[in-house]
This record gives C-alpha cells, sequence and structure tokens, in this order.
C-alpha cells in the first residue's frame, strides 16, 4: 500500500467516503445516494447494474467531477476532495485524467466529426495537425474511417456512440467512465466494442466503471454494483 505523509491511498484511483445526493423539485425529493461509500483502485473494472432511475448516471457524474454531491468527499489518486478544486482547476483535472461517456453524447454539431474527437486535444493545446491525426486513428478504431467529416448529426445513433468513445479515450485518460456505451449498437458493433473497452484495462491497466444492462459485458468486468437504497451494494 502506498500511503503519503497526510495517509492518502494513492492505490485508490477513485474513492467515495459518506457521499449523498439528493434532487429536490418542487414537493417531490429523489433521494439517490446516502453516505454512500465506493473504493475504486487503480485497474478496477466496475459495472453499474440496476433498474432506470436507480441513479446510475448520477453516480457516474458524480465519480466524473461533473456533479458535487450535497456532502461527502470524492477523491482521486490519493487526493482526498477532488472538489475542493476550482472550476478550472477541476476541467484541467477532467482533461487529463478521465475519460467520459455520457449516456446521451453530446457531440457538438457545429464541429466535424474529427474535430469533435480532437477537442480534449485541442484544449490540452496539443499542436492542431497532431491532435487531428490522433482524433483519425481512434475514429478509425471504431470503423469511422468513412466518417471523419460528418457532423454529428448526420451520423447513425450508432456512429454518435462510437464517436463519443474515441473522444473519451483521445486523452489516453487513466480512469474511463462510461454510461451505457454500448446501449445503441447492433450486436456485432456492440461486442467489437466490449473488446476494445476491455482491452483497454487488460492492455493498458485503465480503470473503467461502465453503466450497463447488458449481462455479457458486465460479466466481463470485476465488480458489479448497484444503487439500493441509497448505498452502493457489491452484487458479486
Ligand atoms: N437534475 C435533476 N433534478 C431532479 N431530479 C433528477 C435530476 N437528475 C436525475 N434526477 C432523478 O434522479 C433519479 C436517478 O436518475 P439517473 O439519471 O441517475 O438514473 P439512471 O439509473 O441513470 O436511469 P436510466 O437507466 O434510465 O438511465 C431519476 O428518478 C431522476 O428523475
Ligand atoms: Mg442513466
Amino acid at each position: 500500500m502506498n500511503k503519503n505523509m497526510a495517509g492518502n491511498n494513492y492505490d485508490f484511483a477513485v474513492s467515495l467516503k459518506k457521499v449523498s445526493k439528493i434532487f429536490t423539485t418542487g414537493d417531490e425529493t429523489v433521494n439517490i445516494l446516502n453516505e454512500a461509500d465506493l473504493e475504486i483502485k487503480k485497474g478496477d473494472t466496475f459495472a453499474v447494474t440496476g433498474e432506470s432511475g436507480t441513479g446510475k448516471s448520477t453516480l457516474l457524474h458524480i465519480i466524473g467531477t461533473l456533479l458535487k454531491p450535497d456532502s461527502g468527499q470524492v477523491g482521486y489518486f490519493g487526493n482526498s476532495n477532488i472538489y475542493s478544486f476550482s472550476d478550472a482547476g477541476l476541467a484541467r483535472f477532467r482533461n487529463k485524467n478521465i475519460g467520459f461517456v455520457f449516456q446521451f453524447h453530446y457531440l457538438l454539431n457545429e464541429f466535424s466529426c474529427l474535430e469533435n474527437v480532437a477537442m480534449p486535444l485541442f484544449i490540452r493545446k496539443d499542436p492542431k495537425d497532431k491532435a487531428l491525426k490522433t482524433a483519425r486513428d481512434y475514429l478509425c478504431e471504431m470503423g469511422l474511417e468513412n466518417r471523419l467529416n460528418f457532423k454529428p448529426y448526420m451520423l447513425s445513433g450508432g456512429e454518435q456512440q462510437r464517436a463519443a468513445v474515441a473522444r473519451a479515450l483521445v486523452c489516453s485518460p487513466e480512469v474511463i467512465l462510461m454510461d451505457e456505451p454500448t446501449g445503441n449498437l447492433d450486436p456485432r458493433h456492440a461486442e467489437k466494442l466490449h473488446s476494445i473497452i476491455i482491452d483497454l484495462n487488460k492492455k493498458y491497466g485503465k480503470t473503467l466503471v461502465v453503466v450497463t444492462h447488458d449481462k455479457e459485458f458486465s460479466n466481463m468486468m470485476e465488480h458489479k454494483i448497484k444503487i439500493t437504497g441509497g448505498t452502493i451494494e457489491h452484487i458479486n
């Protein structure tokens, strides 16, 4: 185990300590997490399963530094409270360390597929030619070599999903968070993408947290969790 003087544990990629999240709209309250804990070690693979509305996307957004919990702490790589960073600091941290595939993938319609995938590299100020070449390589890996100059609205749902995966991977992040990354894909493309995702862990030791309803895919992960009554339950 690897600890610094403050006692922080560097073996963990992400840790959630007593994290709570409640949504309140008018008279309605939705209690998603209630002092929930979770420890994700570097190189771990997690499948997040469970029914619609149980809070899978909310949990992924909290882990992904995109949604601040009401209370509790989210730590990364030995830093015990990532949400103490400024917004700009968090954005830099995300760009460098986290690849996120959203459930509804948010590609930007005013840019081409290639530019969308290169965007995280532009943001970290890679030279333009190099960024475009790297983005092209990832899109080829996703079988989209003939769609480079298409705008996202010209792509099919599954093609958009594959482009979003390419965008999440392009900075080679340590932690990869995916929200139903193969939900829109036919079995052949889904299976291909499952093995690309699993290889990210097997070949490159990436930490994976993936929301999926696909039994076979979730069985490829080392850990399976679901959210029950505000806590995170391990189901294997
Ligand atoms: N910004 C918000 N404001 C109010 N309620 C919200 C908000 N975001 C999510 N919720 C509620 O929290 C619950 C969990 O939402 P979430 O999107 O995390 O579910 P999910 O498990 O990902 O579902 P699905 O499988 O359908 O994607 C839902 O009932 C939703 O209505
Ligand atoms: Mg969801």
